[in-house]
This record gives structure tokens, C-alpha cells and sequence, in this order.
């Protein structure tokens, strides 16, 4: 790919400049280089540039504050030109505030060229966002950017999560991606994969919490044989099998303290050694990071290492409960039918509409996944093909007496209810299911009849 444009450098630093100037020379691009912020925007008032790459920290104050405050003012001159930030080694957290300010991307010094012209080129390329961030994108302008095949969706609520990945796909920061079981938190971290340059290298999925500590590095970093007594051959890691591709910590919140010293340490320095072979290994893999916990909270509570929590979350991608977007639930359940359709092979199989709206109105405890579950499970009982309401309800009814009997806790939550409302509440819904037969509704309650008349006077019940 040889992509040509003009880069604007800013850095304080001669030889950076010089080093970065030739680097981009012998790479087909032009370059104007300047060693102040002053600088820097007199010549993006006085010419174009295709993108802007820029020092965080400059010589008189280490703090960042500078360099953010130039990066606040180019995108205010030009919030179309792409802004990669070039942070010291350990100022993550610089950084993050920089992409939150709207920088495409950053780059940690010393800087190693490959990435450096990747970042560069993909700040120019097709999928680059540089302009100003639109909260909740159209679909449609979405699908014309971005592969979007299995991602099922079109509100607002949605559109927002799903436009901040695309918009940081192309990029190599690290993502991490939130919501409760069951919301897509996979389907997005394929979608970002697939949008990213590493899409034709694999995408390895690790369920942290499912690796007992004791594995924990030789399932990630892999092991030579004979590392440890049980070590009879040689195992690729994760972290080596996800090679130029990316890798999904998934469950990222279950991971103990001992393991995210390790986690980190080959996060922050982009190495990792294999168990028995103590040579570093350059790391060359996108991050990114799931969890359906409160990470934020099991920071402050001192559950979550705050320097792991910022290596795995420039970017944080929270999905919204299915409630949020109770639009898409006919989308959804459209989309599960057609997919069930393939698999069971019945290729005549739909949900008619009626259906759909009592879909979208029900409530979802386990969001999309289970919306999916239900649209199979009423795919599979029902015979004929174009499903209805009978058809749905009757999941829908299997599955509350299921609940019931599985959840075991049916009561209210502690005090929300007294003893005696209880009460009146069980009687009340006796009369209405014997039709104010009172003789059943006692034996249904284990009252006698006396001991019911006394309680629907005490409760002022008329039958
Ligand atoms: N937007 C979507 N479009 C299509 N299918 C979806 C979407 N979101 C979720 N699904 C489907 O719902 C199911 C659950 O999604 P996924 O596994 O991504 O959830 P999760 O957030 O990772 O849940 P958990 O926290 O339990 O791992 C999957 O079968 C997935 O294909
Ligand atoms: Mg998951």
C-alpha cells in the first residue's frame, strides 16, 4: 500500500524531527517539521496537512498539559486532520486523555518505524474518522464503511456503541468492552477484528475465567518441554497463536492479583517469554479486553490493578442492556429466525408481527442471547413455519413455570413486602384464579373457611 500525503511533525526534540522527517521522506510522504506549539499552528493556519504527529510532552513542563492543550487547539483549527500523539514510555494515562480529546491514535517512544507507518497510514486510510465524533451514526453510513455482516442493530443506543468500534477498529489501542451477559460484548470484539488491519491473522478468544492460576502462563505465554514435571512436549501460547492478529481477554474481571502482574507486565512491555526459554518474545498483538463487571468499582475497592485497568482501556465500549434498545428486538428476533431457519432447515420460517411486538415488549433479563435462545426454543416446538403469538407465548410460558421452579426465590426483594401484604396479595390472586369460589380459594391457601373470612375482613377484600 503506498499512501502519499503531508504530515505535519511537533516536537522539541531535533533529532526526532530529523529521524521522523526521513523516515516519512523514504516512505513517499512530505513532511513540515516545527519544535513549538506556537509554531505548529501558524503552519496549520497557513497550509494543509493530511494528518499531524505530535509530542505530548515538551521540554518545560513534563506533565502533559502543553501537549494536550496544542492537541485541543489543532482540533478546534482543523477537526478534520487526524492528530497521532507521540507519548513517553509509562504515560498511558496522558495518552488516554489525549484519545479522549480526539487524537486518532499515539504512539509510545522510542518508536519503532513499522508502527509508526502503520499508524500513519491508517490515520489516512479509508477508515479513518478524523472529523468530529457524531454520537449514534446511521446505519447505513456505517455499512458503507465498515463490515458489518452479524451485527444485528439499528438504535440510537446501539449505533453509538457500535460507531465508537468502528471508529477505533482500524486503530491498535486497546479496547475494552463492557456490558451484562448476554449483550454482544464477543459480537463486538469479532466486529473490531474484522475492521482492523489484522483481520486476516487470527482472532484467539481466552476465557480468563476459566484458566486455574496454576496455568495461567502456560496457557497464555505457552511452555517448553520440560519446564515443569508435566511439561512432556512443547505449547503455544495464546499470546503466540493470536501472532499479528488480535486476542479477546475475555472475563477479564475474574483474573486474580498474582496473574494481572503478569498480564500486565507483558501488556506494558510488549513482551512475553514462554515458560523454560527465558528470551523475550516481541508481542505483536491487539488487545482487547471483556468483562461484565463493574471493573471501574473493582479498581477502587482495590480488587483491580489501576495501571492493568488503563493498559487494557483507552477506549471503553459500553453495551447497552436490551431494555435500551427495545427497537432492535424485532430486528433480533427476525435475524434468529433466518439463522434457525438455515440450521434446522426450514427455510419457509418467520415470525409474524404480532409476535414480534409481544417480543419487544417482554422483558430480557439475559439480553440478546436470551432473546436467541427463545426465538430457537419456539422454532423448534412450533410446526408450522410462519410463527405466532400462540407460538411464542407458549415459550414464553414454559419458561416462567422453568424460572419458577429453577430460580427458587420467588420473593420480593427484602423490605419491599410485610408479611401481612403477602398475605393479602396470595389471597387476592387465589379469588381471581377460582373465580371468588371461596371454598377453593381456602383450600388452595390451607385456610379453613373461617379462618379466610377473618382475613378478607381484616384486609377489607370484597369477593
Ligand atoms: N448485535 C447483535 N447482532 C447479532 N447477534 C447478536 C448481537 N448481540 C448479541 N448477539 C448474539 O447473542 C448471543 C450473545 O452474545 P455474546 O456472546 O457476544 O454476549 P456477551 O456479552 O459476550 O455475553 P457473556 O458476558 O455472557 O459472555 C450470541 O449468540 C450472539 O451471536
Ligand atoms: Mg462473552
Amino acid at each position: 500500500m503506498s499512501t502519499t500525503g503531508t504530515i505535519l511533525v511537533i516536537d522539541d526534540d531535533d533529532a526526532v524531527t530529523a529521524s521522523l522527517a526521513l523516515l516519512l521522506k523514504q516512505s513517499g510522504f512530505a513532511s513540515a517539521c516545527v519544535a513549538t506549539p506556537g509554531e505548529a499552528l501558524e503552519q496549520l493556519e497557513s497550509r494543509s496537512f493530511d494528518a499531524v504527529l505530535q509530542d505530548m510532552n515538551f521540554t518545560r513542563k513534563t506533565t502533559g498539559e502543553e501537549g494536550l492543550a496544542l492537541l485541543i487547539a489543532i482540533r478546534e483549527r482543523r477537526p478534520d486532520v487526524p492528530v497521532i500523539l507521540m507519548t513517553a514510555w509509562g504515560s498511558i494515562e496522558l495518552a488516554v486523555e489525549g484519545i479522549r480529546a480526539g487524537a486518532q491514535d499515539f504512539i509510545t517512544k522510542p518508536w519503532n518505524n513499522a508502527q509508526m507507518l502503520l499508524a500513519i497510514r491508517t490515520a489516512l486510510g479509508p477508515g479513518r474518522r478524523g472529523g468530529v465524533e457524531e454520537p449514534g451514526a446511521d446505519r447505513e453510513e456505517l455499512a458503507s464503511r465498515y463490515d458489518l455482516s452479524g451485527v444485528v442493530g439499528e438504535s440510537p443506543a446501539f449505533l453509538r456503541a457500535i460507531g465508537l468500534a468502528a471508529k477505533v477498529a482500524a486503530t491498535d489501542a486497546s479496547v475494552l468492552v463492557t456490558g451484562e451477559s448476554g449483550t454482544g460484548k464477543e459480537v463486538v470484539a469479532e466486529f473490531l477484528h474484522r475492521n482492523s488491519r489484522r483481520r486476516d491473522a487470527p482472532l484467539v478468544k481466552v476465557n480468563l475465567g476459566g484458566i486455574p492460576r496454576t496455568l495461567f502462563e502456560s496457557e497464555m505465554f505457552g511452555h517448553r518441554k520440560g519446564a515443569f514435571t508435566d511439561a512432556h512436549q512443547d505449547r503455544e501460547g495464546r499470546f503466540a497463536r493470536a501472532e499479528g492478529g488480535t486476542i479477546l481477554l475475555d472475563e477479564i474481571g475474574e483474573l486474580d492479583p498474582a496473574c494481572q502482574v503478569k498480564m500486565l507486565r507483558v501488556l506494558q512491555e510488549r513482551t512475553f517469554e514462554v515458560l523454560g526459554d527465558s528470551r523475550p518474545r516481541p508481542l505483536d498483538v491487539r488487545v482487547i479486553s471483556a468483562t461484565n463487571r463493574d471493573l471501574e468499582r473493582a479498581v477502587r475497592e482495590g480488587r483491580f490493578r489501576e495501571d492493568l485497568y488503563y493498559r487494557i482501556n483507552l477506549i471503553t465500549i459500553r453495551l447497552p442492556r436490551l431494555e435500551e434498545r427495545r427497537g432492535d428486538i424485532p430486528l433480533l428476533a427476525r435475524h434468529f429466525a433466518r439463522q434457525a431457519a438455515r440450521e434446522y432447515d426450514r427455510p419457509g420460517l418467520a415470525i409474524r408481527e404480532e409476535a414480534l411486538q409481544w417480543l419487544a415488549a417482554r422483558p430480557w433479563p439475559g439480553h440478546v442471547r436470551q432473546l436467541r435462545h427463545f426465538v430457537e426454543r419456539t422454532a423448534l416446538v412450533a410446526e408450522r413455519s410462519d410463527l405466532g403469538l400462540e407460538d411464542v407465548r407458549r415459550t414464553g410460558m414454559i419458561d416462567e413455570a422453568r424460572g419458577a421452579e429453577a430460580s427458587g426465590d420467588w420473593t420480593p426483594p427484602v423490605g419491599q413486602m410485610t408479611v401481612e401484604e403477602m398475605e393479602r396479595a396470595m389471597i387476592v390472586k387465589s379469588l381471581g384464579h377460582h373465580e371468588g369460589n371461596l371454598s377453593r380459594v381456602a383450600e388452595s391457601l390451607g385456610l379453613s373457611r373461617a379462618a379466610l373470612y377473618r382475613r378478607l375482613e381484616k384486609f377489607g377484600i370484597r369477593t
